[in-house]
């Protein structure tokens, strides 16, 4: 992907950073930065947690052991590099000790890892300090709740750093297997011809959990499988799959063509979807005992535009479901007629993207059965069978994402306006009542789901 002329960030300061998010991914992905020499420069942790650097290296030191193992060559680099500001973010004292740990760096990228209700105050300070010329800034997901807080948080954003300074992540985009749709759709001349109404029957995506809310229950109570995973994540990976070839030599290009096609997803409607919660989620810690809010969802989405016009794309994701897996189907039509004389095929063609926990990308296609009759079975043609993201010299998501916005690429970032198109799209369900169906966890969700897909012989069910 191309790499805009940009000068490379000189300073990461990370917010939160005794925080969950930095322990579970930041400090793993700033080591393995170090690792592969991607990181040579002050990094300024700041919380407000009464603690002193060593605790913040003790910190450092228990997340990547947990996470990915720790490096003796990598993390000792990584302590010299690692600075601790303890701070109120309302006290304009703590940015003024930012500013001094920052030394000589003149452009500083700052890492919002706390809860967007700080970002206008922490937003404030940063330029009230001189910290955002020639500044980058990430921000974390969920970008708003709705349509209208997205503006308003991306109009509080921009009163500091212009569009292409900011990076909004969705770790969805750093993933391998993610990218890879992008990259077969478009490598490969053989699919563009037969990728449209004409030939695809339907579109399936399952994000799959098999585990609850983890002790996130709070979290998870403000915002359910829609702002969680379906608003960003996974209409993501549909603007991947159903979007126009992207202009090689323009540097937004993809990021234009995600907005352009999100633009035409039809906004979804309630007798479109399906909203489950999982028996036993109102038990978990922090949950409401009279919660209603969805743990599982499954919709029916259009996208109205010349290549898919009547093509339905399914999207279904939850928690404490039978597996955890997250895949795409993309089922194409039967033959239009039965030359030999068997049984119409339940299952004939398809392209199949395996996301996580492994990444595969399959053709099904039916070969013939040895013998004297004409009668096939399904088989598939694996493209591409990978170990999990992590082994073998891959980049996880967060190291990926975070060396890209240092380098100020915002290509697998989440613009302004694909966010907002996103929220365009889910509006209209996340804030009126509907129907919720209760399911077993360990199940693949409420048998509701099922009238969805009646008309193209049921939902894939991945193995
Ligand atoms: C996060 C959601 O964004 O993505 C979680 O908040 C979800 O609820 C997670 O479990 C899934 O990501 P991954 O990379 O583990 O598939």
């Amino acid at each position: 992907m191309s790499r805009p002329n940009a000068p490379p960030s000189d300073a990461l300061v990370f917010f939160g950073a005794t925080g969950d998010l930095a322990y579970k991914k930041i400090f793993p992905a700033l080591q393995s930065m170090v690792r592969r020499g991607r990181l040579d420069m002050p990094v300024v942790g700041v919380a407000k947690s009464g603690w002193s650097r060593e605790q913040l290296v003790e910190r450092a030191r228990a997340s990547v052991t947990e996470y990915g193992g720790l490096d003796p060559v990598a993390f000792p680099k990584l302590v010299e590099h690692l600075q601790y500001v303890d701070g109120d973010y309302a006290d304009a004292a703590t940015f003024t000790e930012v500013k001094r740990h920052l030394g000589d760096a003149k452009r500083p990228i700052h890492y919002l890892a706390i809860p967007p209700s700080l970002f206008p105050m922490v937003i404030d300070r940063l330029a009230q300090a001189g910290l955002t010329k020639d500044a980058r800034v990430v921000v974390e997901k969920p970008f708003g709740r709705d349509l209208a807080s997205a503006q308003a948080l991306n109009d509080t954003i921009h009163k500091a750093f212009p569009e292409d300074s900011i990076f909004r992540i969705d770790h969805y985009l750093g993933k391998e297997a993610v990218q890879n749709i992008l990259y077969f759709r478009f490598a490969n001349a053989f699919l563009e011809p037969i990728l449209n109404r004409n030939y695809v029957e339907n579109v399936q995506i399952t994000m799959a959990e098999s585990f609850g809310v983890k002790g996130r229950g709070k979290f998870y109570d403000e915002t359910g499988v829609i702002r969680d995973v379906i608003q960003n994540h996974l209409l993501q990976v549909v603007s991947y799959l159903a979007m126009e070839a992207p202009t090689s030599t323009i540097p937004e290009a993809i990021r234009d063509e995600q907005a352009k096609v999100l633009r035409n997803v039809r906004p979804m409607t309630v007798d479109h979807m399906i909203r489950g919660q999982f028996n036993g989620y109102r038990d978990e810690p922090g949950v409401a005992k009279d919660s209603f809010m969805a743990t599982y969802a499954a919709l029916r989405m259009y996208v109205d535009s010349w290549r898919w016009e009547g093509v339905p794309f399914y999207v279904r994701a939850g928690k404490s479901l039978a597996m955890t897996c997250t895949e795409v189907m993309v089922e194409f039509k039967n033959p239009p007629q039965c030359v030999f004389k068997e049984a119409a095929p339940a299952m004939g063609n398809y392209l199949r993207f395996r996301v996580s926990p492994n990444v595969t990308i399959a053709l099904g296609a039916r070969a013939k059965v040895p013998g004297e009759k004409m009668i096939g079975r399904p088989t598939e043609l694996s493209v591409v069978e990978e170990p999990k993201q992590g082994e073998a010299g891959r980049l996880g998501d967060y190291e990926r994402l975070l060396g890209d916005a240092m380098l100020g690429d915002t290509t697998l970032f989440a613009r302004q306006d694909v966010v907002e198109a996103a929220w365009a799209i889910v509006d209209p369900v996340i804030h009126g009542p509907s129907p919720m169906f209760p399911y077993e966890p360990g199940t693949w969700g409420p048998k509701e789901a099922d009238s969805l897909t009646a008309d193209v012989g049921g939902w894939n069910t991945p193995t």
